[in-house]
């Protein structure tokens, strides 16, 4: 994790007990990030910079190259932007490659033609289909609220094991928790976290894409202009919005922010419903997954999952669409355990996994923070599966063809499969 830049001249590494990580903070590049673009012949890759790169770009080419030794021919400029919260010091630089080709192999640097600091050399491969109709198996992680030093280090660890069979990772809300000092709130959150967090995920991140949902402990200042600027996510009007869609393979994903408002009369909602609608008129028999930080059912102790009155406000403002639109599957974190509901509509269940007639919810707020894992159940409702787990965990989602998903989840303590369930297409109306 710490053997980087061999460019760069100063080095300030910063120990934090226990298990952690060191922190490396140079003058070049760090913390790559690539994400989904929605357009399938793009990557982009995000990164930090302490000092203003002069000439920010992004070399990268079929065959693997020494960064600082020539130029290559492909080379994306970057835009940059500097933190504005007082606090954060540098600044957030992005750019997209374009023009990739299907079931490719890239290697990529990114880095400054001004002063020759460059990252690391780094690989993806592009996806077997550039069709979005198409449908190809493949498999996604996925899994919410992951901090530095504690069990996230396993999840981390344990998706890098099975990375090769994966095509994108997603992390849905809670990322970091730079907004805490212990467990005490910190307005403008702690850039050292945020920084020492975005080391850890580097090895998934610089391989595949890292796509996110936003958290509550991720709006770090009234304009969340941390998460934005780190995580530009496809289709979000250039990351000013923290909702987007995008295609991967034959599956529709649609992402909402649970921190925005999503009441009826809002932009949030008047887009979702025209996203859902547009794309359920144009494609009956497609998978519609959505994920997003807060679940819409959940059965832990836990404020979000019993009094608190957002949660009715939420599923009175949307549930009716996921279930009008055919919503197969919706993700969420934020509850810090795994559960797994029977297909489900105002309570009720509906229909069963062989032919459901409702959304299937999943909750994995198991990645692993600070605040840990919660401890208790309420009585079990009518609507869960019975499958409710406390331990750190993930996700991983396999597209298997029209009529199935295959979900397993996975225990980091582990390493192994403790659900594993068949998903089948159902027609809800
Ligand atoms: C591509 O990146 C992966 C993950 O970082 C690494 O394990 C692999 O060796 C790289 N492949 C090549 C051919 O360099
Ligand atoms: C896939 O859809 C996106 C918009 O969602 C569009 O920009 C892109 O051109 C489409 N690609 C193909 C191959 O149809
Ligand atoms: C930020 O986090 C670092 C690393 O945990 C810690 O040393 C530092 O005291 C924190 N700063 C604040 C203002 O909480
Ligand atoms: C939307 O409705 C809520 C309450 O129903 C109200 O408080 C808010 O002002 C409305 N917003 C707009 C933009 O009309
Ligand atoms: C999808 O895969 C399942 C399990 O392999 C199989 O039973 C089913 O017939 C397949 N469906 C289609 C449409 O190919
Ligand atoms: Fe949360």
């Amino acid at each position: 994790y710490n053997k980087m830049y061999i460019s760069s001249t100063l080095f300030i590494s910063l120990f934090i007990v226990g298990l952690c990580l060191t922190q490396t903070q140079a003058q070049g590049p760090a913390s790559q990030v690539l994400a989904l673009t929605g357009d399938p012949t793009q990557m982009r890759v995000s990164w930090y910079s302490l000092k203003k790169p002069k000439a920010p770009v992004v070399q990268y080419s079929l065959e693997a190259f020494e960064p600082s030794s020539s130029l290559q021919d492909n080379l994306a400029i970057a835009s940059i932007e500097q933190y504005t919260e007082e606090t954060w010091k540098g600044y957030s630089v992005t750019g997209v490659m374009d023009q990739l080709t299907p079931m490719t192999t890239y290697y990529y640097s990114v880095g400054d033609k001004a002063t020759n600091l460059w990252s690391d050399l780094a690989n993806f491969t592009t996806s077997p289909s550039f069709s979005n109709d198409t449908l190809v198996p493949y498999t996604f992680a996925i899994f919410g609220d992951m901090g530095v030093c504690t069990e996230e280090v396993q999840t981390v660890n344990n998706i890098v094991s099975r990375m090769d069979q994966l095509a994108f990772a997603v992390h849905i809300g809670d990322i970091a928790y730079a907004d805490l000092n212990g467990l005490e709130p910190l307005v403008l959150g702690n850039q050292t976290v945020w920084n020492i967090f975005l080391e850890q995920i580097r090895p998934i991140s610089s391989h595949i894409p890292y796509m996110t949902a936003i958290g509550n402990h991720d709006i770090l200042n009234l304009e969340s202009g941390i998460y934005r600027k780190t995580f530009n996510m496809p289709n979000s009007n250039q990351g000013v919005d923290t909702w987007y869609s995008y295609d991967y393979m034959g599956v529709h994903f649609v992402v909402v922010s649970t921190e925005h408002t999503y009441l009826a009369n809002s932009t949030q909602h008047a887009w979702l419903e025209n996203e859902l609608r547009t794309y359920r008129a144009a494609n009956p028999d497609g998978w519609l997954i959505m994920y997003a930080h807060r679940p819409v059912y959940c059965s832990a102790h836990f404020p979000w999952c019993e009094e608190d009155p957002m949660r009715y406000i939420y599923i009175d403002s949307v549930e009716y669409l996921y279930q009008q639109y055919n919503v197969d599957v919706y993700i969420s974190g934020h509850s810090h355990v795994y559960e797994r509901t029977l297909p489900v509509y105002k309570g009720e269940v509906r229909g069963t996994y062989d032919a459901p007639l409702a959304p299937v919810h999943l909750v994995v707020g198991t990645g692993g923070n600070q605040e840990g894992i919660l401890h208790r159940w309420q009585d079990q409702p009518v609507w869960s599966s019975g499958v409710r787990l406390l331990e750190a965990g993930f996700g991983l989602m396999s597209v298997i063809n029209s009529t199935n998903l295959h979900w397993q989840f996975i225990d980091d303590a582990t390493n192994t499969v403790t659900d594993d369930i068949i998903l089948t297409k159902g027609y809800f109306n």
